[in-house]
């Protein structure tokens, strides 16, 4: 089960990271997205990132030479040919699955299918083909081209060769893979959901300030981020949505969103993406904490 061409449906921060890793291993990668302004956005991302990967020494090429593998697409024809098609589109079941099941009639029968979502099943995606068999999860992690982590995500119906395929190409990415099964929110975020959660609670309830809980997870743990840090990273509205999958699912409280994060997230703000969530970033290099 040979991979060589790589598809990736979504050019946004996921998609445009998976598809600078793939180029960057050396295979031939078409990123279809439904119009050119988000192409032109996610290339503008993969460019500085690549410049700075190349800043410090850790390519092995030229950027041009990673750049000259990638090709942007709005028409999914282009992804006829490959052999893999690594989705990560909006986190949303209709419309991947509306994605999936058009794209099962243009993509070659061979071809395997995967999706990089991090909370919806990966068996419900699995329906609107008829590639149940050739179907996986690989979850990848942001900063994808600096997170060596990838989940790989069996359902019942994956065929073990098409697993193992899938397995050896994240090792080829040059990521560290871990075996995992079609469980809402597979391992990181069983975990780390719970911890982000409790996070919000010791705070509602006096135990700490934003910033002194940030700095005791960081300093008493090694954590790179306190946990407020990492949910502005990630995106308040994106945790939100993981957990009412994940509450949805097992029905325990542990997964259930804290009163202030859904707050935050009517009120629009999300996080570092615009602008304000836990912290201010009015001043990127240096958030202060809201008032909340
Ligand atoms: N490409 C290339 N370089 C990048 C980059 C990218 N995409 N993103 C950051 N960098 C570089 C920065 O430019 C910086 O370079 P310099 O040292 O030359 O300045 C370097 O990486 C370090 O970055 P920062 O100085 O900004 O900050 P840092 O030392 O804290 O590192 C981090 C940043 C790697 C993101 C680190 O903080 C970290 O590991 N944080 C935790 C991230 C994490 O937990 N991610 C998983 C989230 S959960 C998820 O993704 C899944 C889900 O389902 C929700």
């Amino acid at each position: 089960m040979e991979i060589s061409k790589v598809g990736v449906l979504g050019c946004g921060l996921m998609g445009s990271g998976i598809a600078q890793v793939a180029a960057t291993a050396g295979f031939d990668v078409t990123v279809f997205e439904l119009e050119q302004k988000f192409l032109d956005k996610g290339f503008a991302g993969m460019e500085k990132s690549l410049t700075k990967l190349a800043e410090k020494g850790s390519l092995a090429e030229a950027p041009g030479a990673i750049r000259a593998r990638l090709k942007g697409t709005t028409s999914p024809q282009d992804l006829a040919s490959c052999d893999i098609v690594i989705e990560a589109i909006i986190e949303n079941v209709a419309e991947k699955r509306k994605i999936y099941a058009s794209l099962d009639t243009i993509v070659k029968r061979e071809a395997i299918f995967a999706s990089n979502t991090s909370s919806i099943s990966i068996t419900e995606l699995m329906t609107a083909t008829r590639r149940p068999d050739r179907f996986i999860g690989l979850h990848f992690f942001n900063p994808v081209p600096l997170m060596k982590l990838v989940e790989v995500v069996r359902t019942v119906a994956t065929a073990e060769p098409v697993y193992e395929a899938a397995y050896a190409f994240a090792q080829k990415l040059g990521k560290v893979p871990v075996r995992t099964s079609d469980k809402t929110g597979f391992i990181v975020n069983r975990l780390l959901v719970p911890y982000l959660l409790d996070a919000i609670r010791a705070y509602e309830e006096g135990v700490g300030s934003i910033e002194d809980i940030d700095n005791a997870m960081k300093l008493g743990c090694g954590y790179p981020m306190g946990p407020f840090s990492l949910l502005d990273f990630v995106g308040l509205e994106t945790t939100y949505y993981i957990t009412q999958v994940m509450y949805d699912e097992f029905k325990q409280s542990r997964f259930a969103s804290p009163p202030l994060l859904k707050r935050l997230v009517m009120a629009g703000w999300y996080g570092r993406k615009t602008g304000k969530g836990f912290y201010d970033y009015s001043d990127p290099s240096h958030p202060k904490p809201n008032r909340l």
